[in-house]
C-alpha cells in the first residue's frame, strides 16, 4: 500500500469560504480536532494576510505536537518572514509559497513574463530554505497553465530546495482524466520528481475536485489538500473525508492509504459545520444526515437481511454512534467529566464547574443529555470570551396568533449596566431582534438566518446561525439553547461581539503599524 499524506487546508483555504470567520478558540478547537483525526499537516493560516491570522497559526504551531503545521505565503520575503515567525516553534515548520503559473493569471494578475515568474519562484524557494526544513511550492492555476513551461519550473524550484510540489486546480477546470495526465507528465519530464513529494490540491466548481484528486492519485501524486466537509473558496475544495473514505473501501483498486483515525471523521465534520456555520447538506456522502439512512421499502429489507446488500461503508467506521453514551440529571460531576474528557475536550476545573451547572439546568428540562448536547454546550461555553462586550441578561418574547409579536430584552454592555428595550415585529424572531437592534443603537442588519436541532426529539437543544453587517462589515454568529428564541438572541449578540472583536484588533493593527 502507498501511504497518501493528508494535507489540511480547512483553516485556510476553508476559512475563505464566504461569511466564514473563525477565531482564535475556535481554529485552535479545530486545529485539535485535525490533530486526532490524524491528518499529516495542518494549513493553519496566512500569517501575513492580518494579525489575528498571525496569532492562531503561531498559536496552532505551539500547541500541536503530532503533525506538521504549515502556513501560505506569497513569494515575497516578507511574507516568509511572518510565516517563520508564526511556524518556528512547530513540531515540523513548513513553508507553503506559491505563484501563479498560467498565462492569463500572469499576465493580468501579477502583469510578469513567463521568465520573471520563474527567477521570483526560485528567490522565494532559496529564501525559505534559509529558515524551513520544509517547504512546498505551488504552481497557482497550474491546470491552466502550459505543460512544458510548467514542467520548467518546477524543475527549478526544485533545484533550488523545493521539498513538495504542489500542483492545484484553482479554479476547479480540470477533469479527472487530464488531471492525472498533468502528473503523469511531469513524473516524464521533471529532472529529479522523484526526490520530491507531488500534491494535489483540487476546487470543485464542477463538482470533480473529489475525482481529480484520486485521479491524481492513480497517477502518482503522494499527497491530497482539501478540507472538512469540503468548504472552501466558491464551490469549496476536495472533501477529505471523501478520499480518505474512497481510498478505505476501495483499497483492492487504489492500493493506497492514509493515516487518518477513519473514527474521527463525523465528530470532525460536526465541529466544522458547528464553529463555521456552514450547515452539511443531508445528502453529502460520509457526513452526511442521510449518508446511512435506508428509506425505500425494499432497501430496508435488504439491509435488515444482510447489512451489506445496500451499505457499502458502516456507519461505526466514520464515527457515527448509534448508541452515544448519555448522561441525565442523576449523573455526577465525575461521570460528567470522565464524558467531557472522552470527547477530547481539554477544558480548566473553572470551566467543567460553570458546564456543569448549565448540564443540570439542562437536565432538568431534557431526559436524555447525548454527546451531540454535551459538545454543543462545551462550544457555547467557549464562546463566552467575549466578556467585554455585550451580555444577554434575559429575553421575554409574547406571541399568539392574533397579536403583534412583542418583545423585551435586557443586555449588559461591556461597563455592566443594563439595558432594556421593547418592540414589535410581523414574528416572534423579527420583534426579537428589533428589541435587540434598539438596545444595542446600531443599525445591523441581519443577513442570513438559519437554525437546526441538535440531535432529535422534541425537547432537543436549538443551534441558531446568523450573518450580520454593520457598517459595510460582516460576522456570523451562533448561539445554542432549549429555546428557538433564545438561541436567535445569543447568535445576534454573538455576531455583533465579534464584529467588535475584528474591528478592534484591526484598529490594534493599524495603530502598530504606524
Ligand atoms: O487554489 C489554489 O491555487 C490555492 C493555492 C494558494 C495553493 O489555494
Ligand atoms: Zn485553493
Amino acid at each position: 500500500m502507498r501511504k497518501i499524506n493528508i494535507f489540511d487546508t480547512t483553516l485556510r483555504d476553508g476559512e475563505q469560504s464566504a461569511g466564514v470567520n473563525l477565531n482564535l478558540h475556535e481554529k485552535l478547537e479545530i486545529a485539535r480536532q485535525l490533530e486526532r483525526l490524524g491528518v499529516d499537516i495542518i494549513e493553519a493560516g496566512f500569517p501575513a494576510a492580518s494579525k489575528g491570522d498571525f496569532q492562531a497559526v503561531q498559536a496552532i504551531a505551539q500547541t500541536v505536537r503530532n503533525c506538521s503545521v504549515t502556513g501560505l505565503s506569497r513569494s515575497v520575503q516578507s511574507d516568509i518572514d511572518a510565516a517563520w515567525e508564526a511556524l518556528k516553534d512547530g513540531a515540523e515548520p513548513r513553508l507553503h509559497v506559491f505563484i501563479a503559473t498560467s498565462p492569463i493569471h500572469m499576465q493580468y494578475k501579477l502583469r510578469m513574463t513567463p521568465e520573471q515568474v520563474i527567477e521570483t519562484a526560485v528567490e522565494s524557494v532559496r529564501y525559505a530554505k534559509k529558515y524551513f526544513p520544509i517547504v512546498q511550492w505551488s504552481a497557482e492555476d497550474a491546470c491552466r497553465s502550459d505543460l512544458p513551461f510548467l514542467a520548467t519550473i518546477i524543475e527549478r524550484v526544485i533545484e533550488a530546495g523545493a521539498n513538495v510540489i504542489n500542483i492545484p486546480d484553482t479554479v476547479g477546470y480540470i477533469t479527472p482524466k487530464q488531471y492525472g495526465d498533468i502528473f503523469s507528465f511531469l513524473k516524464k519530464n521533471v529532472r529529479n520528481i522523484e526526490k520530491i513529494n507531488l500534491s494535489a490540491h483540487c476546487h470543485d466548481d464542477l463538482g470533480m475536485a473529489v475525482a481529480n484528486s484520486l485521479a491524481a492519485i492513480e497517477a502518482g501524486a503522494t499527497q491530497i489538500e482539501g478540507t472538512i466537509n469540503g468548504i472552501g473558496e466558491r464551490a469549496g475544495n476536495a472533501a477529505i473525508e471523501e478520499v480518505a473514505v474512497a481510498l478505505y473501501i476501495r483499497k483492492d483498486y487504489y492500493q493506497a492509504e492514509t493515516g487518518l483515525n477513519l473514527q474521527e471523521i463525523k465528530r470532525t465534520s460536526n465541529l466544522v459545520s458547528k464553529l463555521t456555520g456552514m450547515i452539511v447538506p443531508p445528502n453529502k456522502a460520509i457526513v452526511g444526515k442521510n449518508a446511512f439512512a435506508h428509506e425505500s421499502g425494499i432497501h430496508q429489507d435488504g439491509v435488515l437481511k444482510e447489512k451489506t446488500t445496500y451499505e457499502i461503508i458502516s456507519p461505526q467506521l466514520v464515527g457515527v454512534q448509534s448508541n452515544s453514551m448519555v448522561l441525565g440529571k442523576h449523573s455526577g460531576r465525575h461521570a460528567f467529566r470522565t464524558r467531557i474528557q472522552e470527547l477530547g475536550y481539554a477544558l480548566t476545573e473553572e470551566e467543567v464547574n460553570r458546564l456543569f451547572v448549565r448540564f443540570k439546568d439542562l437536565a432538568d428540562k431534557k431526559k436524555d443529555i447525548t454527546d451531540d448536547d454535551l459538545i454543543a454546550l462545551i462550544l457555547d461555553e467557549k464562546l463566552d470570551t467575549y466578556k467585554n462586550f455585550y451580555q444577554l441578561c434575559s429575553i421575554q418574547v409574547q406571541y399568539g396568533t392574533n397579536q403583534i409579536p412583542t418583545a423585551v430584552v435586557v443586555l449588559k454592555d461591556g461597563e455592566g449596566n443594563d439595558i432594556q428595550e421593547a418592540a414589535t415585529g410581523a414574528g416572534s424572531v423579527e420583534a426579537l431582534y428589533n428589541a435587540l437592534e434598539k438596545a444595542l443603537q446600531l443599525p445591523v442588519t441581519l443577513l442570513d438566518y438559519r437554525i437546526e436541532s441538535v440531535g432529535s426529539g422534541r425537547d432537543a437543544l436549538a443551534q441558531v446561525y446568523v450573518k450580520v453587517s454593520l457598517d459595510g462589515k460582516e460576522a456570523s454568529g451562533r448561539g445554542t439553547a432549549q429555546d428557538v428564541l433564545e438561541a436567535s438572541a445569543k447568535a445576534y449578540i454573538h455576531a455583533v461581539n465579534r464584529m467588535f472583536v475584528i474591528e478592534k484588533m484591526k484598529e490594534e493593527q493599524a495603530l502598530a503599524a504606524q
